[in-house]
């Protein structure tokens, strides 16, 4: 049997909508846009949503609206996608890469303070000269589990700090102050700007694209300024209801506008978002307790103060108990028809931060160790219980295989 890492679901209404689109003769930005960005604001609780065509888009124009100048710098976690901190660099900033929680893979914030601690007494071990004002963090909810959202307050109320929640992973996603409190949606949180992806394999899909959501007003006129070009009005309001041909360059801005057609399938997969969460969250739950006896195994945290996308699946091998690597395990999962992936080398382990910054494997270790541990298995809303059942026997299989003698005569 071959199981791929993932396989998107996409509905007949998504694929009608998709056609209503074509037959109308409006392709690119318009009615399916706003209706899309209305609905997405009210499902998390944003006063404003503007829809884009990638995360990496919606975290550019939340930066940009924030007014991150050359020689700023960021705090940004060193366990994530390149997007986090390329959208940094791009304004000439600089990423101050933080180590991660070994359980649960977000931000480690007695790291972020030490980090800082560490710039200002000129011991940051990377190449940021010492004077650089730090103005922001870039939290992420890795694999759709929300972090802590009060030590990212408090951290950025005590440094004076803007939040950009990096939550390509995190729809729907809440969380939980306490347990009598009422649940609070990742997206109508305190940070500044909330920057989702709809990218092929995520929770909900557009193919390519992405929703920055934020409750200021000036951000949001910014964002959407700056997502076409920084023109005064977009080409729909100047074709349609009477509004005028002309229009004013405002901004030298970017092209970062989603198109109808992506729109039309992002409504509908909008509206199908909670069913294919909890399907989501059944796998991880069948999965959990597949490989729950695997003493070779640590399994991802599921903790009750969390409504968790599951956007991800990372377990962490325990390589003590096993005479295998982590990338020859992966090697033999795909042979057995498995597909996986590793979420992910992080970024100070990449030659640009390291030639760049000069970071080494030991300035981040929780990260430099728990990367040569993490591979993340299939979980995908369609996948059926005999998808479950092997990638499930497979795991335990090679655990079994590969036990180290040693360990299992211990236990
Ligand atoms: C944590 C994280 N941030 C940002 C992105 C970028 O998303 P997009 O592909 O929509 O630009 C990704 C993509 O996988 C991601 O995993």
């Amino acid at each position: 049997m071959e199981v791929p890492f993932f396989r998107p679901e996409i509905g007949r209404e998504e694929m009608d909508e998709v056609m209503a689109v074509l037959r109308s003769g409006w392709l690119t930005t318009g009615p399916r846009v706003k209706r899309f960005e209305e609905e997405f604001g009210k499902a998390v609780g944003a006063p404003h949503a503007v829809a884009l065509n990638s995360a990496t888009a919606a975290l550019h124009l939340a930066v940009e609206a924030l007014g991150l100048q050359p020689g700023d710098a960021v705090l940004v976690p060193t366990m994530t996608f390149a997007a986090t901190a390329e959208v940094v660099r791009y304004l000439g900033a600089h990423p101050i890469l933080v180590d991660c929680d070994p359980v649960t893979l977000n931000l480690d914030f007695g790291d972020a303070r030490e980090k800082l601690r560490a710039l200002r007494s000129g011991r940051l071990p990377a190449r940021i000269p010492a004077g650089a004002r730090v103005v922001g963090i870039i939290p992420v909810h890795v694999g759709g589990l929300m972090l802590d959202v009060r030590a990212v307050e408090a951290l950025a109320a005590e440094h004076g700090l803007w939040v950009v929640e990096d939550a390509a992973h995190a729809f729907p996603a809440s969380w939980r102050p306490a347990p009598a409190a009422a649940w609070q949606r990742c997206g109508e949180g305190t940070s500044a700007v909330s920057c989702f992806s709809f990218y092929a394999n995520k929770t909900i899909t557009t193919g390519e694209g992405g929703m920055a959501t934020t409750s200021d007003d000036a951000l949001a006129e910014r964002m959407r300024l700056m997502s076409l070009h920084g023109l005064s009005q977009d080409a729909w309001r100047r074709y349609s209801g009477g509004t005028k041909w002309d229009y004013r360059i405002q901004a030298p801005g970017f092209k970062y506008n989603l198109t109808d057609v992506a729109a039309a399938i992002g409504i509908h997969q909008l509206a199908r978002a909670e069913e294919l969460r909890i399907r989501r969250e059944r796998i991880a739950a069948r999965l959990s307790e597949e490989l729950s006896d695997v003493e070779e195994l640590d399994l991802p945290p599921s903790p009750p103060d969390r409504i968790h996308s599951w956007h991800l699946f990372p377990i962490r091998l325990r390589l003590d108990r096993l005479a295998i690597d982590r990338n020859a395990f992966i090697d033999e999962l795909k042979a057995a028809g498995v597909g996986c992936s590793v979420h992910w080398r992080p970024l100070h382990l990449h030659p640009y931060y390291e030639e760049t910054f000069g970071w080494r494997p030991q300035d981040l270790p929780t990260a430099t160790a728990v990367w040569e541990r993490l591979v993340s298995l299939p979980i995908f809303p369609a996948m059926g219980e005999p998808e479950i059942a092997h990638v499930a026997d497979t795991v335990r299989e090679l655990c079994r295989v590969h036990r180290r003698a040693a360990a299992s005569a211990a236990s």
